[in-house]
């Protein structure tokens, strides 16, 4: 649970506010930041990195929770932002994110995205493709000088979920070394293309800290640059019997290695996402079916609308209810959602005080990648996200609404499909 949290009563309280009078005001499906811990963890990166290698920065990679509340408390917080498209760099941009601060990832940009990009003057360009490099070779005007980074695979296994892989020498992300080396070695007199350095990132939900470390080591030979991007990917503990490291931890091993392999007058950054906001957010979900079948399921009014980690990635939650916060956990559920798939589950088997229809099921660490990926599978409707701190709510994002879903659908350009 989040730093703030606490229960009085049998009822869960997240910055000062319980839970369920957040969901009486805000309705259900719910995300909800604690703010002060989504501050103290950003501090603790931003503080622990300057602390051990004062000429970095590190990126907020905004793709775990681009929410307008969230760039502008990053940018606050000292963080840069990875962007990665043209929709979060609109995000960032509204949230007032200087686009000194903007670092802009991505393996498919295209070209309105780029020209976007180098108009409105985003600090850094992170290259993913020779093909990126030839659109960017047309895009970059001639009174214009762009900072790139060039993404290289490091062949290195993160260890993590198939689909949370990145590093492999088959990776999709990223360019083989030897041709990273090749193309430095080609740009370097370019009038407009400026190749400051590398990029890597292996992969997320990273749990073994020696693999950060072999990354480091795999950008040794490409030598004598003035930027390093280790990028990001520390796992954070989504259950009680999950140990993941902690940022010193991580710091601390990819710091050393940083040592050992990189040129010690550069510039490092890196760029977590998960592990800034996932331990920060919970998502408060209404039983609406209790039922017993071959199992006994527990359907909520959410999903994987809401929720595609768990059929994405095969993350492992917990859950609490609310209002029952002290009572023993005496059964095991299913706890489900209400996509028609069969793999639209939440917990396979949540251990709870038999639970009751109306009840609020609290999932802790869904901070990261939940709002991310929500989705309307079934006519599903965006949550409201809530930021809550010393007994105040603030809305982040309003509930997505039927209008919003019907908009989409507006006789456009004439035509109205309703009267042929
Ligand atoms: N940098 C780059 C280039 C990335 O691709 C990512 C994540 C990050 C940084 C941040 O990694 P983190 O610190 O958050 O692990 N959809 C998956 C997660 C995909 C991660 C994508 N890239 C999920 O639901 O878990």
């Amino acid at each position: 649970l989040p730093a703030t949290a606490e229960v009085t009563n049998g009822k869960l309280r997240i910055g000062g506010i319980a839970v369920s009078e957040l969901v009486a005001e805000y309705g259900t499906p719910l995300h909800i930041y604690d703010e002060e811990a989504l501050r103290a963890q950003m501090r603790s990166y931003v503080d622990g990195m300057r602390q051990r290698w004062p000429n970095s920065d590190v990126l907020f990679a905004s793709k775990a929770a681009p929410l307008v509340a969230i760039y502008a408390i990053a940018a606050a917080e000292g963080m840069a932002i990875d962007i990665a498209g043209s929709g979060e760099l609109e995000l960032a941009l509204a949230a007032g994110v200087d686009p000194e601060r903007i670092y802009f990832h991505g393996n498919a940009k295209t070209d309105y995205e780029l020209a976007r990009a180098i108009e409105v003057g985003v600090h850094m360009i992170v290259v993913d493709s020779e093909d990126e490099l030839d659109r960017l070779e047309r895009l970059v005007p001639a009174t214009h000088k762009q900072r790139l980074l060039l993404r290289v695979i490091p062949g290195v296994d993160a260890q993590t979920h198939a689909s949370m892989n990145t590093g492999g020498s088959d990776s999709t992300f990223g360019l083989p070394p030897a041709r990273v080396h090749e193309l430095i070695e080609d740009l370097r007199d370019h009038d407009r293309l400026d190749v400051v350095g590398v990029h890597v990132h292996i992969g997320s939900q990273i749990l073994n800290t020696g693999q950060f470390a072999e990354a480091v080591a795999a950008l040794a030979p490409i030598g004598g640059l003035k930027v390093y991007d280790l990028g990001g990917g520390l796992g954070v503990a989504y259950h009680e019997h999950e140990i993941a490291p902690s940022v010193d931890e991580y710091l601390d091993a990819l710091i050393a290695a940083a040592r050992k392999h990189l040129p010690a007058d550069a510039q490092l950054l890196i760029e977590p996402g998960r592990s800034t906001v996932a331990r920060a957010g919970v998502t408060a979900y209404r039983v609406v079916v209790v039922k017993q079948t071959g199992k006994r399921f527990v359907a909520v009014d959410g999903g994987m609308a809401d929720q595609l980690e768990v059929p994405l990635t095969g993350v492992r939650f917990d859950a609490i209810l609310a209002d029952r916060a002290d009572e023993a956990p005496d059964t095991e559920v299913q706890l489900v959602g209400r996509q028609c798939e069969s793999g639209d589950l939440l917990i396979d088997d949540a251990r709870l005080p038999s639970p009751r229809v109306d009840d609020i099921v609290v999932m802790p660490v869904t901070g990261a990648y939940s709002y991310t990926m929500t989705n309307n599978y079934n006519g599903a409707l965006r949550p409201a996200v809530v930021m809550v701190s010393n007994g105040k709510a603030r809305l982040a994002a309003r509930r997505e609404e039927v209008a919003d879903l019907l908009r989409l659908h507006e006789p456009a350009g004439g035509y109205d499909w309703r009267n042929p």
